[in-house]
């Protein structure tokens, strides 16, 4: 498989081509230092096999914010060396920060704009990325990830809504000008060889913003600059982000949220036509830097098919690895039946919001980390499944699964019409029913469960039932 083939740059050897992107987890607490937790959360992406881990965006700066790792000071830099050489001992994989740089918000809703700032103040900002990224070099990171995505300050400068009217703003150029003397500063602190990836939006998402047309050229000019990735992300803006009494605006809340973390509505790979855009116009400037393409790609086979059709180098998967850390190594080994799946339904978003500990849907109610078992025994259970409608809609009920070490949760799988089966949910225990709601008369649905414990490990499918809608 294309996805398990190694890639290097510059100094860097990825073992395969998956990648954990950047995730806040808020398990930090506002010192900003690591911790117990986090370093369990890290541990547990490096042991399974992801080829790039890259961790959570961490401030280059001193500015107050909730829970939030940082770079910025030496005193950070111990907590952070153990974390790096335990990953490095425990998985495959390579390691990289992303570092970040964030403008002012308060509880009133007022927020800082980049046409606020000061020369001196944006003066400041790519000493404090270069003192960051030293710091990182000096942890013993592989690379360093400079983050220029979603809401933030670097962003806010690429984004066509900087109304700067000095050098800072206006021409694509222009609003070029602090990434990439960002950009530059940091390939000065970190010598010739040190990776350095950007991550920064194929398309804003928002009414005004940019789209993949000038993201090509975005890329084109860090790549020039000195950049040796580039990781395509989506959205995440103030603009459209939804207002609430009393509290800071979050980025994710608005359309351009929903681009970013695409939920259940959306297709699979919903994104991809970012990476792909970008790729092709540098391969055709005779430019080389690999690219991520992220954005509910959850199956080898989808992952597999973008790599082959030459849509990105690297795949990224945020919230399917959240799920399950061990993707990797399962589909190495064959076992993607054995992988816990993502069901996008986004409370690892809306716990980021609320400042709590980033936590997966699916995991064991009150667990801080996805769970750990090599078991080998799969549930057993009777296969009963019933199905009925009403109003509209299918409702399905089955009997509970057992297993030795616990059942941990249901696949729904549905076939419309004639179609192939495809798995459109996951329920986590104890509940046995589910109500799908995107039926429409005229056609059948036909639906299985299967029940999975911890170690992923799937039981025997239930009986197919059909159902039909009939108003
Ligand atoms: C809880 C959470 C925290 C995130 N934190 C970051 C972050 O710190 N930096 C970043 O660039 N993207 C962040 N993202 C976006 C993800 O890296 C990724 O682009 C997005 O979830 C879509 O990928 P997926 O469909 O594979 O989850 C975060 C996403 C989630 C769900």
């Amino acid at each position: 498989m294309k996805l398990f083939q190694p890639l290097t740059i510059r100094s860097m050897t990825l073992p395969n081509r998956l990648v954990v992107p950047a995730m806040v987890t808020r398990l930090s607490g506002e010192d900003g230092f690591v911790n117990n937790d986090i370093r369990d959360r890290y541990m547990r992406f490096a042991k399974g096999g992801a080829g790039l881990v890259v961790l959570e965006a961490m401030a280059v700066h001193g500015s107050r914010s909730g829970p939030l790792l940082r770079l910025s000071g030496d005193e950070f830099m111990a907590g952070l060396r153990d974390l790096c050489a335990g990953m490095h001992d425990i998985g495959p994989g390579r390691v990289v920060p992303q570092i970040i740089h964030f403008l002012k918000i308060a509880r009133s809703g007022w927020r800082q704009k980049v046409e606020d700032l000061s020369i001196a103040e944006i003066h400041a900002i790519p000493h404090a990325y270069a003192a960051a990224a030293e710091r990182s070099v000096r942890c013993g990171f592989d690379g360093v990830e400079l983050h220029m995505a979603h809401a933030y300050t670097l962003s806010s400068f690429l984004s066509r809504l900087n109304r700067r009217r000095d050098d800072y703003g206006g021409t694509l150029e222009r609003r070029l000008r602090l990434p990439v003397e960002v950009v530059v500063a940091v390939r000065a602190a970190v010598g010739d060889q040190y990776p350095i990836g950007v991550r920064f939006d194929g398309e804003e998402c928002i009414k005004g913003g940019y789209t993949v047309a000038e993201a090509q050229l975005i890329a084109y000019r860090l790549v020039r600059a000195g950049v040796d990735y580039v990781s395509i992300s989506a959205g995440g803006k103030f603009e459209d982000a939804v207002p609430r009494a009393g509290e800071p605006l979050y980025p994710y809340t608005g359309y351009s949220g929903d681009r970013c973390m695409p939920g259940k509505s959306w297709p699979d790979g919903a994104n991809r036509y970012l990476p792909a855009g970008i790729k092709s116009f540098l391969r055709k400037q005779g430019v080389a830097a690999p690219v991520i393409a992220t954005g509910k790609i959850n199956t080898p086979e989808l992952a597999e098919e973008i790599l082959g059709a030459g849509d990105a180098d690297l795949i990224g998967m945020a919230r399917p690895l959240l799920a399950d850390p061990d993707w990797p190594r399962k589909v190495q080994a064959g076992r993607f039946d054995k992988v816990i799946r993502c069901c996008y339904a986004n409370v690892c978003k809306a716990r980021d919001e609320r400042f709590q500990t980033v936590a997966c849907f699916l995991w064991p109610k009150g667990s801080k980390q996805a769970p750990d078992s090599e078991d080998i025994v799969p549930p057993q259970w009777d296969r009963q499944l019933a199905a009925s409608t009403q109003q509209g809609r299918v409702s399905l009920k089955w009997s509970a699964a057992t297993d030795n070490e616990g059942v941990y949760g249901y696949d729904i799988w549905r076939a419309v019409g004639g179609e192939k089966f495809e798995r459109i949910d996951a329920i986590p225990v104890p509940v046995t029913t589910y109500h799908d709601t995107a039926t429409i008369k005229g056609l059948a649905y036909r639906y299985f469960v299967q029940a999975y414990d911890l170690a992923g490990n799937r039981s025997e499918r239930s009986f197919v039932v059909e159902a039909r809608v009939e108003s």
